[in-house]
């Protein structure tokens, strides 16, 4: 089976590496030259745990290859999957520019008994709307929705060890071509939901903004907590173990960010208005992810007597979460910001040494580790959730500090380990500790 992926992000790049792991012919596409130039060369532009070694394993055994054209990229292959950004609009839609182009492009020249196959994530209607787009410009191409649930950080896994997979076709020939793609994981027992394009479209929307929800809720519980006493890190505990609850997305912080849970929520809330349906608990899930971003901002400045003029800030972590380099709508620019335009002087540390970050806050000096980037601080912030940070020596870090006061976003550590390294620990959904 040969399979050709147009989009080389992280989802076309990493499903593309991963289809070729499994054995079949792969080729990815992207109008980007330079970035296929850097992939012929087994150059990969994203950060990905293992991508690099499965992508050069690939190319070597001659089964994944790169082209910028995408007449020849499409022309002999019997799946053509669609991985392309839809990113926000101004008013919150998703921008389907990208979608439409690939697909205007790519038509003349696809195999008339190929599939067309999206996976970038898009408004319900969409694929039908495409097939309807096709059919109106003479091309006989049958169109299905197979959307991706890969997280940044663990995508690989995630495509190999998926929890289900799901697969939006209206015909047999569509059932039949995505029964042999999916062959490898179908064998290790992964439930295969085949559905109309419509549901499999919705089940990725309401996917990302149940788990949206969960974290936003778990937040404004940790809020309640700091008021009344409780432990947050105790009552997610608690719950999660109802398995009609689960443990997974109940970790406090700054709130969600990334390039997928922003992006997607808005536009559920925007497409769900076209058809005549608010969804009160999405918009509520959004503003107050919007107004967490403040409140981190209160936490800091509360603890600084709100004045960071001159104040030496040692950031821990400033990507969206742990396990990648990317800052897209990554809580930290707010906060940063903040703290810059009113003075600080900011040290940041992130074990991805994210080159997106350095863009951003261009103000900021920048270390090479964590304890490094502590010494002399006024205040230390943990921001992002890597693994490094959750065995930091608290006492040694204290010896570094020109003031031992702790601000931990993610509630890494306990109260009682705060409380010992002597920091004044001010941590989210916990008590307020003074050193
Ligand atoms: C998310 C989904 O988890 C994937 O299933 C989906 O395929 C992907 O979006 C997408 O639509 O492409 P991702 O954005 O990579 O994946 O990251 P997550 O691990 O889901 O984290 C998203 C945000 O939520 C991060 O800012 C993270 O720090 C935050 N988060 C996550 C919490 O604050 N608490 C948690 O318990 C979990």
């Amino acid at each position: 089976m040969k399979i050709a992926v147009v989009g080389t992000g992280y989802v076309g790049l990493v499903s593309g590496v991963c289809f070729s792991e499994f054995g079949f012919s792969v080729i990815c596409i992207d109008n980007n030259v330079s970035k296929i130039e850097d992939l012929k060369k087994g150059v990969v532009p994203i950060y990905e745990n293992e991508l690099d070694k499965l992508m050069l394993k690939n190319m070597n055994a001659g089964r994944l290859s790169f082209t910028s054209d995408i007449a020849e990229g499409v022309r002999d292959a019997d799946i053509v999957f669609i991985a392309v950004g839809t990113p926000s609009k101004t008013d919150g839609s998703a921008d389907l520019s990208y979608v439409y182009g690939a697909v205007d492009e790519l038509a003349p020249h696809m195999n008339k008994n190929a599939i067309l196959v999206i996976k970038s994530t898009v408004p319900v209607g969409t694929t039908r709307a495409v097939k309807q787009f096709l059919q109106d410009n003479g091309f006989d191409i049958e169109v299905a929705f197979n959307p991706e649930f890969l997280r940044e950080g663990a995508a690989i896994e995630d495509f190999m060890r998926p929890d289900r997979i799901i697969l939006g076709i209206e015909s047999k020939k569509a059932e039949d071509a995505l029964k042999r793609a999916y062959r490898p994981l179908f064998v290790l027992s992964i439930p295969i939901v085949f559905t109309g394009l419509e549901t499999a479209e919705l089940s990725k929307y309401a996917a990302n903004a149940f788990l949206a929800m969960k974290i936003t809720f778990i937040n404004e519980v940790a809020n309640l907590c700091e008021n009344c006493g409780a432990d947050v890190k105790e009552v997610a505990y608690a719950i999660g173990l109802d398995k009609r609850i689960g443990e997974q997305f109940l970790q406090v912080g700054p709130g969600y960010g990334g390039s997928c849970f922003p992006k997607d929520t808005s536009a559920l809330n925007d497409f769900s208005k076209n058809f005549g349906v608010s969804m009160p608990l999405v918009e509520e899930t959004i503003k107050s992810n919007d107004a967490r971003r403040i409140k981190m901002i209160q936490k800091i400045m509360g603890v600084c007597d709100n004045d960071v003029k001159n104040k030496n800030i040692s950031i821990l972590g400033v990507t969206f979460k742990a396990n990648t380099d990317d800052m897209r709508d990554s809580p930290s620019i707010c906060i940063v910001n903040h703290l810059l335009k009113n003075g600080a002087k900011i040290k940041i540390y992130d074990p991805s040494f994210s080159e997106q970050a350095k863009k951003i806050f261009k103000d900021a000096e920048w270390s090479n580790n964590a304890y490094d980037n502590c010494n002399g601080a006024d205040v230390v912030v943990i921001l992002t959730d890597w693994a490094e940070f959750r065995a930091i020596n608290l006492a040694d870090l204290r010896r570094r500090v020109k003031n031992p006061l702790l601000v931990d976003l993610r509630s890494i550590y306990t109260v009682n380990e705060a409380k010992a390294s002597g920091f004044v620990y001010c941590s989210v959904g916990r008590p307020f500790i003074e050193g």
